[in-house]
């Protein structure tokens, strides 16, 4: 069913295909009786439990961040069998992000390059939406800073959305790592990084998950300091890995690359960096701090690679669009945790 949607949405752009996309699983979603939704998309019946911190998860595949980005789907999304869904970046005031076009899809490589922005709805809309949610729907709140907040006042930025979202959102991200707002990865750096987590730990009153969200381009001295940072601040781990600026294992020409432009890539190409990355991090820093590993997983054999490095679970977005729901239940059938 899912290569039957998808050869017709990838005959049109990018972003219209994805709101068409989305809208259309969401009405079926609604107007179907559950069973036959779920048959529809192959979602597996089996489920594989975890436990993050306080948090009941049917299965350890997550949504990554962006493609629901205004809490809009993440009931469908659990129905389709994701056990967690990462909503955002969301920002305090909305947004509308980058001049279009700025998703393109590089089909050969099973790959796509985004230069979004940011685009959404703005903290209050979003936390309306999640009011509703249902408590066995794990929804995770990725949060980040107004293009029009200089890095210095980054930090009341963070804290609004943490705050107006704490009551409603199950776990929180800290987003420094998007490509797509100009100067929002030198937050990486020990001092901001470190006064944005502590204002968001000093606030966090019920101990929530809090993760990091990391580049992968970062060189190991970077990523040295985060580890510092992250013991320092005492949150519960990082997300590893954002999109990637470079364009290293594409097989398109030189010529296609310079006409999307700038951007950062996401999907196949970009395991080899997230898992590297990830293997790092998991050798320098305590068992108690949790990875979650995100990066151009397509296939059954890469999630157990990455489970293997050492994640507690891993999310999903530009191989679910490739593939659809069936990739949830490859990896569930096929993966050993
Ligand atoms: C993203 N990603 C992303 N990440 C984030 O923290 N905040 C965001 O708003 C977005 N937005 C976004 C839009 C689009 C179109 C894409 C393709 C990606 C990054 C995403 O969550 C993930 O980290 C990377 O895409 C790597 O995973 P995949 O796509 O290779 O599985």
């Amino acid at each position: 069913m899912y290569k039957l949607i998808r050869s017709v949405l990838f005959l049109i752009d990018a972003e219209k295909a994805h709101h068409i996309g989305m809208k259309g699983m969401s009405l079926l979603h609604k107007i179907l009786p559950i069973k036959w939704f779920k048959s529809l998309f192959n979602v597996s019946p089996h489920q594989v439990p975890i436990n993050i911190e306080s948090l009941n998860m049917p299965n350890f595949i997550g949504l990554a961040a962006g493609l629901d980005k205004n809490a809009k789907y993440f009931r469908a999304l659990h129905a389709l069998g994701f056990g967690h869904i990462e909503v955002g970046t969301i920002t305090p005031r909305p947004q509308p992000g980058n001049p279009k076009p700025r998703l393109f899809r590089i089909i050969g490589d099973k790959a796509i390059i985004n230069r979004m922005g940011f685009n959404n709805d703005g903290v209050h809309a979003i936390k309306k939406r999640l009011q509703t949610k249902p408590k066995d729907i794990v929804v995770g709140a990725n949060i980040g800073k107004n293009k029009d907040t200089p890095n210095e006042n980054a930090i009341n930025d963070y804290v609004i959305c943490f705050t107006e979202l704490y009551e409603v959102a199950d776990y929180f991200v800290v987003n420094v790592s998007s490509p797509n707002t100009p100067n929002l990865r030198a937050l990486q750096d020990k001092e901001p990084l470190t006064n944005i987590l502590n204002a968001l730990q000093q606030k966090n009153f019920l101990k929530k998950p809090l993760f990091l969200k990391i580049a992968p381009d970062l060189t190991t001295e970077q990523l040295d300091e985060i580890i510092e940072v992250v013991l320092q601040t005492k949150i519960t781990g990082i997300i590893a890995t954002n999109t990637t600026i470079t364009r290293e294992g594409l097989n398109i020409s030189k010529a296609e690359i310079e006409n999307i432009g700038a951007g950062g890539l996401s999907g196949s190409p970009l395991f080899k960096k997230s898992i590297e990355v990830i293997k790092y991090l998991r050798k320098k820093l305590p068992a108690d701090i949790l990875i979650i590993g995100v990066g151009g997983i397509d296939n059954a054999d890469k999630a157990q690679q990455m489970i293997n490095a050492g994640v507690c679970a891993i999310q999903l977005y530009t191989g679910f669009i490739y593939q659809g729901p069936k990739l949830i239940s490859e990896i569930i059938n096929k993966v050993k945790v």
